[in-house]
């Protein structure tokens, strides 16, 4: 009977095959420890010469790492390892051999390992993180369906900026000129109008010449766009949506974070609801800490950010930030025109910000001097502008980075990890 290495569980005490290939391999004269991994999960197979004979222990005994195989053998319960099941191997077709496979078991380094990322996403532990980021795609999809949501995509090919024009990627559009997608977001809210709740998720471009382990030049967002929502209310559903995520991998991935080496108690406690501050208290707090670089008015770094996470156990908003900080969008806060209703959450342990989010403006005049004040092209806007025109209403939304978020639960130092092929400022390959 044909069984993937993840279906094992449920054939115990059976005679399974399986398609594989070798991660690993050990042996001594009488026995052969075979890794075995099918894309599904790893297993190890045990191939004992007094049961197979001498002619398939030499075959198996020959098998380099990465070569292909078909394996027959008995499914069975195997207390010490992780995974819990081991196959006692009856039989090994070699399908193809793999010739000097260049990641062996010995440490490389990154840049190798980045070089050969096209082989080196079959590693144990970057299999455990694309299992990870599939569960947080999986879950993210089942969170906004089920709360009421339509997703809807926005263009990746634009005409207009909405996080600033410093960062744009430009192309020809035939004769006009055109930008790679920043964020959804100002269709979102154009999609906000029709279908109520929305959210999009789809890659998005930033040509930023930043090289930390928190930027990738290419990455992939989750913007939900809410009408007759506000700033508080927007906030709720962000706390819900980001505890959600966590506890369905802590459910979903208990193996993969076992892989990954993850502290799981930590995750444990990424509940609902979330500490807020806001930015002048964050502000105060970094004097105190020593941090005399900070004056109100000055954005905050990575180190900054790290500081104020390190407070809680839990992702903590950064609210109602200045105005000159943030895009022209914003909501001002009605109470005081110099800050807006923004919040940024910064996950814990230092892998800073994963969402960004506001109210957005909804009346037509004061929308309209911001894009003046922001030397916008008021032509371009002229869509987004209309959406005040015609029955505005107050509506928020945010953006969730996916990458970031990955890094964080997995617990992988680095977003270059966290998505199959990394675009980095000094990477477009493989
Ligand atoms: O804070 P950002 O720039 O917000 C927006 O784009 C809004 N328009 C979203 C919205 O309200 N609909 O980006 C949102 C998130 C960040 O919090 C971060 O997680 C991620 O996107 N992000 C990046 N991730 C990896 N590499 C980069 N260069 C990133 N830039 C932003
Ligand atoms: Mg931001």
């Amino acid at each position: 009977m044909k069984s993937t290495i993840a279906e094992l569980p449920k054939n115990v005490d059976k005679e399974v095959k399986i398609g594989a290939w070798i991660a690993n391999k050990r042996s001594s004269g009488k026995i052969a420890f075979l890794q075995l991994r099918d894309g599904t999960g790893f297993v190890q197979g045990v191939v004992v010469k007094s049961e197979v004979g001498e002619e398939l222990f030499q075959t198996a005994k020959s098998l380099t790492q990465e070569s292909s195989v078909y394996v027959t053998g008995l499914v069975q319960k195997d207390e010490r390892s992780p995974f819990g099941y081991e196959l006692l191997v009856k039989d090994v077709q070699l399908i193809h051999s793999s010739v000097d496979y260049p990641i062996t078991p010995k440490e490389h380094g990154t840049e190798f390992l980045m070089d050969n990322r096209h082989l080196w996403l079959r590693s144990k532990r970057q299999h455990a993180v694309m299992k990870v980021r599939n569960e947080i795609i999986r879950a993210t999809y089942e969170f906004f369906n089920e709360n009421g949501f339509t997703k809807v995509d926005p263009p990746i090919l634009t005409g207009s900026a909405p996080e600033g024009t410093t960062e744009l990627f430009a192309t020809k559009y035939f004769d006009e000129d055109a930008y790679l997608s920043q964020s959804g977001q100002l269709y979102m809210e154009a999609a906000a109008m029709a279908l109520g709740k929305v959210f999009s998720f789809g890659p998005t471009f930033r040509a930023e010449k930043s090289k930390t382990r928190r930027h990738l030049i290419e990455f992939w967002m989750i913007e939900p766009e809410m009408a007759f929502v506000e700033f508080e209310d927007n906030l709720v559903v962000q706390e819900e949506y980001v505890s959600f995520i966590v506890q369905s991998v802590l459910k979903n991935c208990a193996l993969e974070l076992k892989t990954l080496g993850r502290d799981t108690s930590k995750l444990e406690k990424i509940t609902a609801p979330f500490p807020r501050i806001s930015y002048d208290d964050a502000v105060k707090f970094l004097q105190e800490k020593g941090f005399d670089d900070i004056t109100w008015g000055d954005d905050f770094g990575a180190p900054h950010e790290t500081a104020i996470a390190e407070s809680y156990d839990k992702p903590v908003f950064i609210t109602h930030y200045p105005t000159t900080l943030k895009p022209f969008y914003m909501q001002p806060d009605p109470n005081r025109e110099d800050v807006v209703l923004c919040a940024d959450l910064i996950a814990p342990e230092g892998y800073g910000e994963i969402i960004g989010g506001s109210e957005r403006i909804h009346d037509m005049d004061l929308l309209e001097k911001r894009v003046e004040e922001h030397q916008l092209d008021t032509e371009t806007y002229k869509w987004y502008l209309e959406l005040r025109k015609y029955g505005s209403v107050p509506h928020s939304g945010f953006g969730l980075g996916l990458e970031r978020t990955v890094a964080w639960i997995s617990g992988v130092e680095h977003v270059r990890e966290s998505i199959p092929f990394p675009r980095l400022l000094n990477r477009l390959y493989p």
